[in-house]
């Protein structure tokens, strides 16, 4: 492995911009985890902040991640199996862009293509060309999200994507589409399940949770808790990252787990004493 990521033209980030997308926090949630793992499993994988991270770093990983947004999954699927027709329409988005960027873009926000490539195409375009990068649909799964203020956006990164496509080639990575409780039939003892799940708000105003047609509610953060318990009993390594959240901290607390707030600082200000402090909590069975 280390030998095929050297190959590598570069090594392979976050291909997505993604609410909620890890990068920020990756020095300390790489802090955070088990000396050992067997499989790595990411049942929340957005855009794939940690994956990565991992990946750039683990000989030979083997890995199971999933999403139940079936746009994202497609898009992975097909930076792996079809990335020459992927950067070609790319390039085309790229070109047609230039000349007109406004009508292009609500043109293709309209659009609904059949094919694998111009969905994907068409889902990495508008992740870059929209209003602060974000994915985020109607009740009906439409992305909704107007044109975002970029003089050049990197529309194309063809090197960070042919990178990434060459490593979700290994055979050791499986990728699927699935609710993220699918995993316990598949974790064993001595894996390491990582859950960033859409995260519970912490006030009633805060609410961003739209990443597929169906939002994340107080049910299945339950589930997930249960979950949590079953994987944990199975001898499964487990972390947890969510909002500072009275409701989540209640109910891990009661099952008795660790919990650590981090500081999780937006890094917009480059100004550090301007950067506004918020934390989020980190929560672990080891
Ligand atoms: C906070 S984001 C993950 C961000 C990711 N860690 C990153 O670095 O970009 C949460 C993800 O959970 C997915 N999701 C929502 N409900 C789900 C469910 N029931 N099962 C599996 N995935 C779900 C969303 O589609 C979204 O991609």
């Amino acid at each position: 492995m280390k030998q095929q990521i050297n190959q590598l033209l570069v090594t392979p980030k976050p291909f997505v911009k993604w609410a909620g997308g890890k990068r920020q926090l990756i020095p300390v949630l790489s802090r955070n985890l088990p000396k050992q793992m067997g499989t790595y499993y990411e049942p929340f994988l957005g855009g794939g902040a940690l994956l990565f991270h991992i990946l750039s770093e683990r000989n030979q990983q083997s890995c199971g991640i999933s999403d139940l947004n079936s746009d994202l999954i497609l898009t992975y699927t097909t930076i792996r199996d079809k990335i020459d027709d992927l950067i070609n329409s790319l390039k085309n988005h790229e070109k047609q862009y230039k000349k007109d960027s406004k009508s292009y873009y609500y043109s293709i926000r309209e659009s609904s293509p059949r094919s694998a490539v111009e969905k994907t195409s068409r889902l990495i375009f508008l992740n870059r060309t929209c209003f602060n990068g974000l994915y985020r649909v109607n009740s009906k799964g439409k992305f909704n999200v107007p044109l975002g203020r970029y003089t050049n956006p990197n529309i194309v990164n063809e090197e960070n994507l042919r990178s990434v496509s060459q490593i979700l080639q290994s055979s050791k990575i499986s990728i699927q589409c699935r609710d993220f409780e699918s995993v316990l039939k598949d974790a064993k003892k001595g894996d390491f399940v990582y859950f960033d799940p859409p995260y519970q708000p912490v006030s009633n105003t805060a609410n961003f949770t739209s990443y597929t047609h169906k939002s994340f509610t107080i049910d299945d953060l339950e589930r997930l808790a249960n979950l949590c318990l079953n994987l944990d009993s199975k001898g499964c390594k487990v972390m947890l990252s969510n909002s500072n959240s009275n409701e989540v901290e209640k109910m891990f607390k009661e099952r008795r787990w660790n919990i650590k707030k981090i500081q999780a600082n937006r890094a917009i200000n480059s100004d550090s004493k301007k950067r506004t402090g918020h934390y989020e909590l980190l929560i672990k069975n080891y």
